[in-house]
């Protein structure tokens, strides 16, 4: 069976591609490199360095006939969403059609989306089902469900087989400090180098990490389970950013954050209930988020 991966180069598309090999799936990946790296991929998988959004991505299509497309090239960056709106909307919901129109074309036989808890926005201190009201706060938030949107409609009207997968903040080893769930990377990075990192409001927001690995898995496991259905992809454990911060220390080394001001948007509380994974896809964590830290640090660590 032959799986495209878009965004195969990148922090949890590289981890996606290595586990897909491991299990036996020819791959191919498509990259554009906007914030992928070279390094990540592969000698023995064939790369498409194309863009998304351009037409040249039918033609890897009418190549490859992929049966399986993963989904995970996207602008990731929410404060960039907010400066430029119309810039993420273009990579996120017009590169998804695209992909979306070529998966018809082609008769891909599972579209796996990698969408995100920035759909739900602010919630009050409880796990979030599937089921919660989506209120995202973000452009990033509302290019990730609106590409949910095409996808349940080209199932409906063009029977695209599909399972969207939202991720809590992911972290892992390859992670940079831009993009969703960075802070794990960024206090590693500062710890290591000596430096303070910044602590935004009183640290007492909570998020909800997930290990790449893990992460991986429920792409993986979504090639033969879940069709057609959404799917929360997180710990169900909450975990505030002093805690997070006193358990990197713990590791690494013991330097004081420095603590400023609450960012505009920031969301209060996040834990995702993943229950349905468990009883559908069959996938549960199986990195706690100690275990995962410490994997992490052995690869920021200075060899
Ligand atoms: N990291 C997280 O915590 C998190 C949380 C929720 C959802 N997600 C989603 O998971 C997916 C992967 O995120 P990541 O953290 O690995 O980010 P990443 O930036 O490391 O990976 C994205 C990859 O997509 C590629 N790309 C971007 N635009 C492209 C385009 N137009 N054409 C071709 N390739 C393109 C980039 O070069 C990069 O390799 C994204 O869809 C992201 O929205 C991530």
């Amino acid at each position: 069976m032959k799986v495209l991966v878009t965004g195969g180069a990148g922090f949890i598309g590289s981890h996606v591609v290595d586990l897909l090999s491991q299990t036996g799936y020819e791959t191919v990946i498509v990259d554009n490199f906007l914030s992928g790296q070279r390094e990540l991929v592969p000698p023995n998988i064939r790369l498409y360095e194309v863009d998304i959004t351009s037409s040249q991505i039918s033609d890897v299509f009418k190549k490859e006939k992929p049966d399986v497309v993963i989904h995970l090239a996207a602008q990731v960056d929410v404060s960039r969403s907010i400066k430029d709106p119309v810039w993420d909307a273009y990579q996120n919901i017009l590169g998804t059609i695209r992909l979306l129109t070529c998966s018809h074309k082609y008769n891909v036989k599972k579209f796996i989306f990698s969408s995100s808890c920035a759909v739900y926005g602010e919630k009050d201190d409880i796990s979030i089902k599937e089921t919660s009201p989506i209120q995202p706060l973000s452009y990033y938030g509302i290019s990730k469900f609106s590409s949910e949107m095409y996808i349940q409609a080209f199932n409906n009207l063009h029977q695209v087989p599909f399972t969207i997968l939202r991720y809590a903040n992911v972290y892992g080893p390859r992670q940079t400090p831009k993009g969703e769930g960075g802070v794990i990377s960024i206090f590693f990075k500062k710890v290591i180098n000596d430096k303070s990192p910044f602590i935004f409001g009183d640290g007492e927001q909570t998020r909800d990490f997930v290990y790449v690995k893990d992460v991986a898995l429920a792409n993986v496991l979504a090639i033969n389970n879940g069709a057609n259905e959404i799917f929360n992809i997180g710990s169900n454990t909450k975990t505030s950013i002093n805690d997070l911060y006193k358990m990197i220390t713990t590791i690494a080394k013991d330097i004081p954050a420095v603590y400023m001001p609450a960012r505009e948007g920031d969301i209060r509380y996040s834990q995702l209930d993943n229950t349905k994974a468990a009883s559908i896809l069959g996938w549960q964590p199986s990195f706690d988020l100690q275990a995962g830290l410490s994997e992490t640090f052995k690869y920021y660590k200075p060899k």
